[in-house]
């Protein structure tokens, strides 16, 4: 029997972010589209376009479960889309990595997205819906800096791999392979700063640097020095 309604949840639905933009994209294209924010999160940017929100965080169990006795009666138990948008980011280099905001980190893009399809996927099913991660380019070809961001959605999309073979009877899966948008997400790296005393990263760069510099002068001084012989 087909349902009138379509309904879709993106996590991660902040203002000026990937979520707030397919959330209103999906109310555009006439489905009826759950955001949700971190607790505590402004939301009235929701509020002001009309779009149903609810508080999660997508690291916390109980705050996944409050979330779905919510949506229950609201979709009837139905889930036609899970938008894993929900992820923060880490900018750093690899040798300087502070392994505690990179568990923070691992918990949001990757272990968040696997809680949610765990206690979400019988109302995809239900639908016969689709799941949809978003991963980034950075999990595919590596930046420089990103080394940690980059493994936590190179893990997702493995994961996001096995998901697809294992859900295909069920309901349909979309990994998003996300290139640079301009939103806030680097919003917590600007204040990060490099560790105490020199990074050992800058020093090697440093000094990199200054050796291209060396060879660069000396080659311009044999140029000149070459056409000044030569007239
Ligand atoms: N922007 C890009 O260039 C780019 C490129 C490739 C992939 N992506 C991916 O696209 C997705 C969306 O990012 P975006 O660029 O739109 O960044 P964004 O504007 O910062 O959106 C991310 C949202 O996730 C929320 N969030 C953070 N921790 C959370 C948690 N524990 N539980 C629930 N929500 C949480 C953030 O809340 P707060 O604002 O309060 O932190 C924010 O609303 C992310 O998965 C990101 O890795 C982005």
């Amino acid at each position: 029997m087909s349902r009138a309604k379509k309904f879709a949840l993106v996590t991660g639905c902040g203002k000026g972010g990937i979520g707030e933009a397919l959330v209103k994209e999906y109310i555009r294209r006439g489905v009826y589209a759950i955001a949700t924010v971190l607790p505590n999160e402004n939301s009235e940017h929701l509020n002001e376009a009309g779009i149903t929100w609810f508080p999660l965080d997508v690291t916390v169990e109980s705050s996944i479960r409050s979330l779905k006795e919510k949506i229950l009666p609201l979709t009837n138990g139905y889930l036609d889309i899970l938008v894993n948008c929900a992820g923060i980011c880490y900018t750093m280099p690899a040798v300087d990595t502070d392994i505690n905001p990179v568990r923070r980190m691992f918990e949001v893009n990757l272990f968040g997205p696997m809680q949610m399809v765990h206690y979400l996927h019988d109302m995809l099913i239900r639908a016969s819906g689709a799941i949809v991660n978003i991963g980034s380019i950075g999990g595919v070809v590596p930046y420089v800096y990103g080394a940690s961001y980059n493994a936590s959605k190179a893990a997702l999309h493995h994961w996001s791999n096995s998901l697809r073979l294992e859900m295909s009877p069920f309901s349909t899966f979309k990994k998003v392979i996300s290139g640079e948008v301009g939103t806030n997400i680097l919003k917590n790296d600007s204040h990060r700063k490099l560790p105490k005393g020199r990074s050992n990263c800058t020093t090697i760069w440093r000094t990199l640097l200054r050796a291209k510099r060396i060879i660069l002068l000396a080659s311009r001084r044999r140029v000149s020095k070459s056409c000044a012989e030569n007239g």
